[in-house]
């Protein structure tokens, strides 16, 4: 048996904390709910919105449709050799928990993407990345229903198709494919990344300390608390916009105004540079106007001070790409999803 509710407002289930209404909203605790769901008229005639944590969504307005979202839970052990472990992870599980339940059994890969909010089933479907690591490197594979057959299928990690906060589950099966866990393969032998520069300077400042999987995990929590706001004091959803990676020419034309540009190549002739540093180069940091800001120690992090709709923090957001664009020529593109 499933419960559809009526007129549901999504504040407390994202963390932008916008009053948007769900026309229909479910709760799915397992697959067995799941299917049944799928069977109802409200899922066949309504359009979709799949929630997990929603620590990546703006609501708009009030949603004039379905959001189901899964709130499934259990962590398992399916294989183990000397060199790995194949763990299963139900799709409503936190992303942050089992990061530490991983690392507290001695499993390692993914301590560098600590303390990221969600769940696990967007973390997958964002492909997740901080730090030097994206999450596609320790995914195995996704298992979910087609919503269109009701077959549960499993994907491998090449059919997920993941790129830069990106995977399939964000376009060609948008709204046809629930995730209802994920497989990830990770180390049995402790092995750290430290490609990232910041971690890399905590190293050479501590030349003392070896670093292993838990320290990397702490100085990950560290700094994240050191530069991004709490969710619950500064209701925001991490960075609001992508690094844009754009050619030679284009950074050479944003060197010769700035020099200093922080940039780092990624193809081949490509170069992402932090859209963090152009939105402060344009004079956004620690800006507000009224009730919508961006974060004082972080630029890419917009949060909402006070207002009740999505449009206000878009208009917001708006701004600032025009204004970048204007000194840059770069267009911001979101990395928020953003619903209407
Ligand atoms: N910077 C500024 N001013 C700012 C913010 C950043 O100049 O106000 C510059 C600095 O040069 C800094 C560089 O930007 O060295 C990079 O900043 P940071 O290390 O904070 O990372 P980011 O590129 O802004 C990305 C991810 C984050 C992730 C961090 C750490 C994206 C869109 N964001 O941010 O992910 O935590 O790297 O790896 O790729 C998220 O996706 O929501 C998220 C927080």
């Amino acid at each position: 048996m499933v419960t559809i509710l009526e007129n549901f407002s999504l504040k407390g289930r994202n963390t932008f904390a916008v009053d948007a209404k769900a026309r229909h909203f479910c709760e799915i605790k397992n697959e067995i709910q799941l299917l049944s769901l799928l069977e109802t008229q409200t899922f066949q005639q309504s359009c979709r919105f799949f929630l997990g944590g929603g620590s990546n969504v703006l609501f708009l307005d009030d949603f004039d449709g379905l959001v189901i979202n899964l709130s499934n839970k259990g962590i398992k052990i399916l294989e183990s050799t000397d060199e790995h472990v194949l763990v299963e992870v139900a799709a409503g599980e936190n992303w942050h928990k089992f990061v530490e339940i991983s690392l507290r059994n001695k499993f390692y890969g993914i301590e560098n993407l600590a303390l990221i909010p969600g769940t696990i089933g967007g973390a997958v479907v964002q492909n997740i990345g901080a730090y030097g690591v994206e999450l596609k490197e320790f995914l195995h594979s996704v298992r979910g229903i087609n919503v269109k057959s009701s077959e549960f299928i499993t994907l491998a990690n090449d059919d997920c198709y993941f790129g830069y906060r990106t995977s399939i589950f964000k376009t060609k099966l948008k709204g046809n494919f629930f995730i209802t866990s994920a497989i990830f393969k990770l180390l049995k032998r402790p092995k750290v990344n430290l490609s990232y520069n910041e971690l890399k300077q905590i190293v050479r400042r501590f030349p003392f300390i070896k670093p292993d999987p838990k320290y990397v995990f702490d100085q990950v929590v560290r700094l994240r608390q050191s530069k991004l706001p709490d969710i619950v004091k500064f209701p925001n959803a991490g960075s609001f916009f992508k690094n844009p990676v754009i050619g030679q020419e284009q950074l050479e034309f944003v060197k010769s105004k700035f020099p200093d540009v922080p940039n780092y190549q990624v193809d081949n002739g490509w170069y992402k540079i932090p859209a963090g540093w152009l939105i402060e180069m344009t004079g956004w940091k620690g800006r507000r106007i009224g009730n919508v800001g961006t974060y004082d120690k972080h630029a890419l992090v917009i949060v909402n001070y006070g207002v009740n709709n999505g449009k206000e923090i878009l208009e917001f957001a708006k701004k600032i790409q025009q204004e970048v664009y204007e000194k840059f020529n770069i267009l911001l593109e979101t990395e928020v999803e953003i619903v209407s």
